[in-house]
């Protein structure tokens, strides 16, 4: 497909345009959208990898910069970091990689280097120098006190995007504070709509993704492409930017600041119920899907949402579960969605669902015309046709792990897709590759500055 749509694809139905433009098998026989973009990632946990695994997605060469030997935290902190599964490095070979390091790093090479070293200050402004893009989520201040901020690598390259991801910003009475995703979604007000009311046994909960993070490094990524185009099409000048965790939550409390703020009411959370829309909620379903499954919580009753929010749409769900006196008492939007309503509407629903399964639920709600889903664990997730057809769950041939099952960004593009060409690889794994091409060393060089512990 080139400027014009060629008449053939014209002609097709769009579910048949579409299954041949985004055609995932032909992935990789696309152009890359960032291609020639390269990027310089000194990230750890989430925030920082995300963005720049997003980047590498969409084609950017994306080095990622570690601690010698170690790597960074992400590797260590998170279970299953076995050297049979996913091996750490060649210099540990006892040790192994966490899985919540999957997800964060894909495409990406790897270089280690010790920002304590004179020597790996002195790589990195060579490789500021041939960087477009440098992004890094350490305490504020941490890379300018090693001589690798933002204002040194300008004084080399000032063409360059340097995106700093942090917890609280770089200036404001927070600026020296730890952060991680959840201090971020607790601070940004996240969690206190999050749970059910105290009335119903619950408490402020957490999302058990790191959703603030991918988030966040998702926000970054968006925002250093915009600076991209900035820098090559107006400005041809570089960008400091700085994503702060405990904003990007705070972003996410959407209208309920203007309640307040207009109102001065102050939510509070609504568990599995929706504030502002009713009937939109997950309704327990009293029958396992699973009775004989090993796994106990699989052996759990199973949970369904429903959506019935429009009048139309609760009347039937109303007829559907022997109720329509329900419709005749809450006829319209506003009477359903106040909490005595909800609290009244719920328990009936639940008491229909009471001897079903979550799939026999849905099959009626898909039968009285309603939007619903199961909610589905991360077996069922695996097994649905629709994620590998469409290619956004994969197993790939890893080139460093063989048989991997993975996630791809979730956007298809007809001209060029975003792809995961492996998932990540073991610390310092294309130390020679890096060293020699962006810094012209040769091979004793490059050993010697592992034999110094520099790389
Ligand atoms: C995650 C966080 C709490 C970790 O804090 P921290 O380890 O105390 O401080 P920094 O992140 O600035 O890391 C600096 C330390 O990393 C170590 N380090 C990591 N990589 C290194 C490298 N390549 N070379 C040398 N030292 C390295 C050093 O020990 C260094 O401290 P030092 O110079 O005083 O010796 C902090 O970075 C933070 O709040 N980041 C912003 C929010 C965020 O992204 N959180 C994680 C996502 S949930």
């Amino acid at each position: 497909m080139t400027a014009a749509v060629s008449k053939n694809l014209k002609d097709m139905t769009f579910e048949d345009f579409c299954r041949t433009v985004f055609d995932t098998t032909k992935r990789f026989e696309k152009p890359e959208t960032l291609k020639g973009v390269r990027v310089v990632s000194t990230t750890q946990y989430i925030l920082g990898p995300s963005c720049a695994c997003y980047l590498a997605e969409l084609g950017a060469e994306t080095i990622k910069v570690e601690l010698p030997k170690r790597g960074e935290p992400m590797r260590h902190t998170t279970p299953f970091n076995e050297p049979f599964l996913y091996p750490l490095s060649r210099w540990m070979p006892d040790k192994g990689t966490g899985l919540g390091f999957f997800g964060a790093n894909a495409n990406e090479y790897f270089l280690s280097l010790d920002f304590h070293k004179p020597e790996a200050i002195q790589i990195m402004k060579r490789l500021a120098a041939k960087t477009d893009v440098f992004c890094e989520n350490y305490r504020a201040g941490t890379f300018d006190r090693w001589g690798i901020g933002y204002r040194q690598h300008a004084q080399v390259n000032p063409r360059t995007i340097y995106q700093w991801m942090g917890g609280f910003g770089g200036w404001g009475p927070g600026r020296n504070r730890a952060s991680y995703d959840i201090l971020g979604q607790a601070q940004g007000g996240c969690f206190s709509i999050t749970g059910w009311h105290k009335e119903y046994g619950g408490m402020p909960s957490k999302q058990t993704i790191w959703i603030m993070d991918y988030w966040g490094g998702a926000i970054s990524a968006f925002n250093i492409i915009a600076c991209l185009y900035w820098r090559d099409n107006v400005s041809n000048k570089g960008n400091f930017l700085e994503y702060s965790q405990v904003h990007g939550a705070q972003r996410h409390l959407t209208d309920f600041i203007s309640l307040y703020g207009k109102t001065g009411v102050v939510a509070q959370r609504f568990g599995n119920w929706e504030p502002l829309l009713c009937v939109h909620g997950i309704l327990k379903c009293g029958k396992s899907s699973y009775p004989n499954s090993k796994n106990p919580q699989e052996q759990e009753v199973g949970f369904c949402f429903v959506s019935a929010y429009k009048d139309e749409d609760f009347v039937n769900l109303c007829n559907l579960i022997n109720r329509p006196d329900l419709a005749k008492k809450y006829p319209t939007h506003s009477d359903r969605v106040g909490a005595d309503a909800q609290s009244a509407i719920y328990p009936e629903l639940e008491k229909w669902a009471a001897d079903k399964t979550k799939e026999q639920a849905w099959e009626e709600f898909k039968k009285a015309g309603l939007v619903s889903q199961p909610v589905w664990n991360s077996k069922e997730v695996s097994a649905q046709e629709h994620y590998h057809l469409r290619g956004s769950l994969a197993w790939i041939d890893d080139p460093t792990f063989g048989d991997v099952q993975t996630q791809v960004l979730p956007a298809l593009m007809s001209e060029t897709p975003p792809r995961v060409r492996w998932v990540f690889k073991p610390v310092g794994a294309d130390n020679e590759y890096v060293l020699a091409k962006l810094c012209g060393y040769s091979g004793s060089h490059i050993a010697e500055l592992e034999q110094k512990e520099i790389i």
